[in-house]
C-alpha cells in the first residue's frame, strides 16, 4: 500500500518500482485526491499495470473505516506512507488540514497495521519524512540522525508528531518500522506551489519570480527519482526501528538557484541569458523561514550501500524539460485552486502577482 502516490513523490516512486527495480508484487495507490493528488501523474503506469499490478483507491486516510476495509481488501503486508500535506505557506495560513492528515491520518495508519498484522515480522510500515523535524541551521553544521527534534512551521510539527507516533509504535507494539527524513526533493510531476515547478512555470509566463526574504536561505536539494531509489533501499536493506537521513549532499542559496533557472530556461527558449532575471522581485518573507537545511546521509551510503545518482545540472535539466513538454498536465494542474491559492498566498504577504509586477 502506498499512501499519497497520487502526488508528487508518490507518483514517481509507484514508477520507479513497477518499472525500474525487480520488485515483483502489487502496488494498491491509497490517494484522498486533494489538490495536490493527480491521477494524470500516474496515466501511463494505469495503461500498462493497471488491474494487474497497480490499483487506486480514493481514500481519505483520516476515514479510519474505510481505510481499514482497503487494508484488508488487498491482504496489504507492506505500508509505504508518503500522504500528506505537504507545502509549509499553506501550513501557516492553514494549520488544520495538516494536524488532521499527517497527524490523525498517521495514526489511523499504524492503528490498522497494528490489529491487522497482530505481531508478525514479515510485514513493514515504512514512513517518508522530512528534514524540516531537526529546525534550522546556522552557516555551519548538519542534520545527523540523531539531531534532536526542534520543528518552526505547523507543516514540519506535524510531520515531527507523526514520526514519534510511528517509532512509539515500534517501540512498544513491536510494529515493524522503517524512517527516513529527506531533504527538497525536484522533478516531474511536482505541483508548482514548491520553489522550482513555481518559478519555471511564472518564467513561461512572464510573471514575477517571488524570492522571499533575501533570498539567502539555503536548501539541499535531490533528484526524486534518487528518493524513491532511498526508500527502495531502506525497505529491503534498513533495519526495523531505524531512520535513515536522505540527502542531495547540495546546498543552494534560493537566489542563486532562481538565478541558474533564469539562464537554463532562457537557453532553452530563443530569449538571451539574462532574460527572465529582470522578472526577479523580492518579497515579504515567510514568517518563521527556516534558513539553512543541510543533511549528512553517511548512514544510508555507508550502512546500505545507498547513493545519488543524478547530479544537479542534469537533473534540473531533465526537470525542465519536463514542464515544457506538458503543458497540458500544467493546464490542467493550474485550472484547480492553483491561481486562487497563488493570489491568496501573495495578498497575505502584502502585495499581489498584480502590484509587485506595477512595482517593478
Ligand atoms: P504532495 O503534496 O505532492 O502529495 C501528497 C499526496 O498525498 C497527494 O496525492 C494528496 O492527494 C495525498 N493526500 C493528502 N491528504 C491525504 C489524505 N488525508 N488521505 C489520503 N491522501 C492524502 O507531496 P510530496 O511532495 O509528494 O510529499 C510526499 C511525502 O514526502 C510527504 O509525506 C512529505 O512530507 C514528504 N517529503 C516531501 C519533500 C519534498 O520536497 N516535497 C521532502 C521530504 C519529505
Ligand atoms: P519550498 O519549495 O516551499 O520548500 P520548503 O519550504 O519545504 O523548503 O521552498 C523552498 C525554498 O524557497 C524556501 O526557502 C522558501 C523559498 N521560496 C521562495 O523564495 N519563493 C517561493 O515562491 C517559494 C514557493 C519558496
Amino acid at each position: 500500500m502506498v499512501t499519497g502516490g497520487a502526488g508528487f513523490i508518490g507518483s514517481n516512486f509507484i514508477r520507479y518500482l513497477l518499472k525500474k527495480t525487480d520488485f515483483k508484487g502489487a502496488i494498491i495507490n491509497v490517494d484522498k485526491l486533494t489538490y495536490a493528488g493527480n491521477l494524470e501523474n500516474l496515466i501511463d503506469i494505469d495503461q500498462e499495470f493497471g488491474k494487474k499490478r497497480y490499483f487506486f483507491e480514493r481514500v481519505d486516510i483520516c476515514d479510519y473505516d474505510t481505510l481499514r476495509k482497503g487494508f484488508q481488501k488487498y491482504k496489504t503486508d507492506t505500508i509505504v506512507h508518503f500522504a500528506a500535506e505537504s507545502h509549509v505557506d499553506r501550513s501557516i495560513f492553514g494549520p488544520r488540514d495538516f494536524i488532521e492528515t499527517n497527524i490523525i491520518g498517521t495514526f489511523n495508519l499504524l492503528e490498522i497495521a497494528r490489529e491487522g498484522w497482530q505481531g508478525r515480522d514479515d510485514v513493514l510500515f515504512h514512513h517518508i519524512s522530512t528534514d524540516e523535524v531537526y529546525g534550522s541551521l546556522g552557516k555551519e553544521g548538519y542534520f545527523f540522525e540523531t539531531t534532536p527534534y526542534n520543528p518552526n512551521s505547523p507543516y514540519s510539527a506535524s510531520k515531527a508528531s507523526s514520526d514519534h507516533l510511528v517509532r512509539a509504535y515500534h517501540h512498544t507494539y513491536g510494529l515493524p518500522i522503517t524512517l527516513s527524513n529527506c531533504s527538497n526533493n525536484y522533478g516531474p510531476y511536482q505541483f508548482p506551489e514548491k520553489l522550482i515547478p513555481l518559478m519555471i512555470l511564472n518564467m513561461l509566463e512572464e510573471k514575477p519570480l517571488p524570492v522571499y526574504g533575501d533570498g539567502k536561505n539555503i536548501r539541499d536539494w535531490l533528484y526524486v527519482e534518487d528518493h524513491a531509489s532511498a526508500v527502495w533501499t531502506i525497505m529491503n536493506r534498513g533495519k526495523t526501528g531505524e531512520t535513515y537521513n536522505i540527502g542531495g549532499e547540495n546546498e543552494w542559496e534560493n537566489i542563486k538557484l532562481v538565478t541558474v533557472l533564469c539562464e537554463k530556461v532562457a537557453g532553452k527558449s530563443s530569449n538571451p541569458r539574462d532574460y527572465y532575471k529582470k522578472l526577479i522581485t523580492f518579497v515579504k518573507d515567510r514568517p518563521g523561514h527556516d534558513r539553512r537545511y543541510a543533511i549528512n546521509c553517511d548512514k544510508i551510503k555507508e550502512d546500505l550501500n545507498w547513493k545519488q545518482s543524478v547530479d544537479f545540472n542534469e537533473g534540473l535539466d531533465k526537470t525542465i524539460d519536463w514542464y515544457l513538454a506538458n503543458k497540458i498536465w500544467i493546464a490542467n494542474v493550474q485550472s484547480g485552486d492553483y491561481t486562487k491559492w497563488i493570489d491568496m498566498n501573495y495578498a497575505r504577504r502584502g502585495s499581489s502577482f498584480h502590484t509587485e509586477m506595477n512595482n517593478r
